[in-house]
C-alpha cells in the first residue's frame, strides 16, 4: 500500500493509471476507520482495479471548535487497517497542502443544504463539498463511495457532481451497524458505557416509526418519536423529519409517491450522533 501526503505526487500517479485503463475506486474518510468504512473499501475493491482512500480530518467542515478538537485522530492504526483489507493507495495530507489560502467558494444547494444537518450546522456542507470537490479533482476516480448514513451528505455530492459535470459514479452504500444497531460511527467512540447503553435506542425508535409507519398519522409518529427519545434525559433532540428522499422536503402523509425516509440528529451527552432509515 502506497502512502501519499503530496497532491502533486499522487495526482502525477493518478493520471499515469487512468492513461493505462486502470480504473480507480475512492473512499473519502475522516480516519477513526470502522467497519462501516472498511465495508465501503470493500465495494470498492470489488467494482475497481485499484482502491484509493483519502484520511484528511477537514476542518472547514466543522461548525464546532470543540468538535474538531475532539474528533479520533488514529492515522497509524486506519493505514494498518487499511492495509490489511487491501487498500491500494492512501492519502492522508496535511491542513496545510489542502488549504495553502483562505477558502472563498460558496456553494449553494438551494433547499438540500438548508435543511437537517445544513440547519444545525451552518458551513458544514459547504466545507464538505470544498474538501470533496478538491478530493474527486486530485484523485479522478471512475467511482465514489459514500455511506448512507450521511444521506443529507451523499445527496449533496450527488448534487455537487451534476453542478460540476464531474465524471465520477457515486454510489451510496448501505449503513452498517453494531450488534445492538447502532450505526457505526467515528464518534461512537467518545461515548460513555452509559451513553452507549442508550444510544442504541436511536435505531428502535426508526424501527418503531418504520412499523408504525402508514398505521398513524405522519404528525402523529413525529410527536410520539420524540417523546420516545426525550424519556433518557441524556438526550437531546436536535431534529426528527421525514422527507422525500429525492426533495428532502417533509411529507406531510403517505401518499407521496417518492421514497420515504426517518432522519434524527440528537445529542447524547456531548455526542452528536445521527440515524436514518428508508420507510419505502
Ligand atoms: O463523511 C465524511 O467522513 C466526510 O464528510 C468526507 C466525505 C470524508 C469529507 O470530509
Amino acid at each position: 500500500m502506497k502512502i501519499y501526503t503530496s497532491i502533486k505526487e499522487l495526482q502525477s500517479d493518478v493520471l499515469d493509471l487512468r492513461s493505462r485503463e486502470i480504473s480507480i475506486g475512492f473512499v473519502p474518510t475522516m480516519g477513526a476507520l470502522h467497519k462501516g468504512h472498511l465495508s465501503l473499501l470493500q465495494r470498492s475493491k470489488d467494482e475497481n482495479d485499484i482502491s484509493l482512500c483519502s484520511i484528511f480530518v477537514n476542518p472547514i467542515q466543522f461548525n464546532n471548535k470543540q468538535d474538531l478538537e475532539k474528533y479520533p485522530r488514529t492515522l497509524e492504526e486506519d493505514c494498518r487497517k487499511l492495509e490489511q483489507a487491501g487498500c491500494d493507495i492512501v492519502f492522508a495530507p496535511s491542513v496545510d497542502e489542502m488549504y495553502p489560502e483562505e477558502v472563498k467558494m460558496q456553494y449553494d444547494f438551494g433547499h438540500l443544504d438548508k435543511v437537517m444537518e445544513g440547519k444545525h450546522r451552518p458551513g458544514h456542507f459547504n466545507g464538505m463539498a470544498v474538501v470533496v470537490k478538491k478530493l474527486f479533482d486530485i484523485c479522478i476516480p471512475h467511482r465514489a463511495y459514500f455511506g448512507e448514513k450521511d444521506f443529507q451528505q451523499l445527496m449533496i455530492v450527488r448534487e455537487l457532481v451534476k453542478m460540476n459535470k464531474i465524471p465520477v459514479t457515486v454510489i451510496g452504500c448501505a449503513i452498517i451497524r453494531e450488534d445492538d444497531g447502532l450505526a457505526m460511527s467515528s464518534r461512537n467512540t467518545r461515548l460513555s458505557p452509559h451513553e452507549r447503553s442508550i444510544a442504541t435506542e436511536i435505531y428502535k425508535t426508526l424501527l418503531w416509526m418504520r412499523h408504525q409507519a402508514e398505521q398513524r398519522t405522519v404528525e402523529e409518529i413525529l410527536q410520539q418519536a420524540r417523546q420516545k427519545l426525550a424519556s433518557h434525559p441524556e438526550i437531546k433532540i436536535e431534529y426528527i423529519e421525514i422527507v422525500d428522499e429525492e426533495t428532502l422536503l417533509p411529507v406531510s402523509d403517505w401518499n407521496s409517491s417518492g421514497n420515504i425516509r426517518l432522519l434524527i440528529a440528537l445529542f447524547l451527552g456531548e455526542v452528536r450522533l445521527i440515524d436514518n432509515m428508508r420507510i419505502r
